[in-house]
């Protein structure tokens, strides 16, 4: 049986804990699509289209994973593209109380969906975007947490304001 994964997240930006998951998600999918939320309400530092180019590059060595966007009903798009598992990240217990309600609400919409939970390497399981984004923009170092594409555009996106 080959069971295709939708992996749908912010990245805002993209981390190396996000492409710990991806890596994962890549050996134990035949096929995993990382769908990147278009939610301009969000105020995200990255533009949808420039999370797509940081994920595309980042992925490229991947043979069965692609990059694509969506907007609305997460289910919605993974039923569109074929896909009956649904991939998240849990670093921590904290994540768990907002990743069990939204499993349980999306397999309501969905029963034939099911959601896969995988932890990254301990190494990246205290890694976030938001925290990220704060420490880089007081100047903090954050080499290593994210893949060097990404951290170009972080400097270069600070440099212009
Ligand atoms: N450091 C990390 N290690 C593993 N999974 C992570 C990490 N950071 C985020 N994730 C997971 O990646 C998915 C997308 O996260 P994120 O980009 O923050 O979008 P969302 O707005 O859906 O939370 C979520 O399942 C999240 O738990
Ligand atoms: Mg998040």
């Amino acid at each position: 049986m080959t069971v295709k994964a939708l992996y749908p997240g912010t990245f805002d930006p993209p981390t190396n804990g996000h492409v710990d998951l991806i890596m994962r998600g890549a050996r134990l999918f035949s096929h995993l699509t990382v769908a990147v939320l278009n939610n301009p309400g969000k105020n995200p530092l990255f533009n949808v289209e420039e999370r797509v180019e940081m994920l595309r590059e980042v992925t490229s060595s991947l043979d069965n994973v692609s990059v694509a966007t969506f907007n609305g009903l997460m289910v919605e798009f993974a039923r569109r593209e074929g896909a009956s598992a649904v991939l998240r990240g849990i670093r921590a217990i904290s994540d768990y109380e907002y990743e069990f309600q939204m499993a349980l609400m999306n397999r309501r919409l969905a029963p034939e969906i099911e959601t896969v939970f995988l932890q990254p390497a301990g190494r990246y399981s205290f890694i976030s975007s938001r925290m990220l984004k704060e420490v880089f923009s007081f100047g903090g170092e954050v080499t290593g947490l994210v893949p060097p594409n990404v951290l170009k555009r972080l400097r270069a996106r600070m440099n212009n304001g």
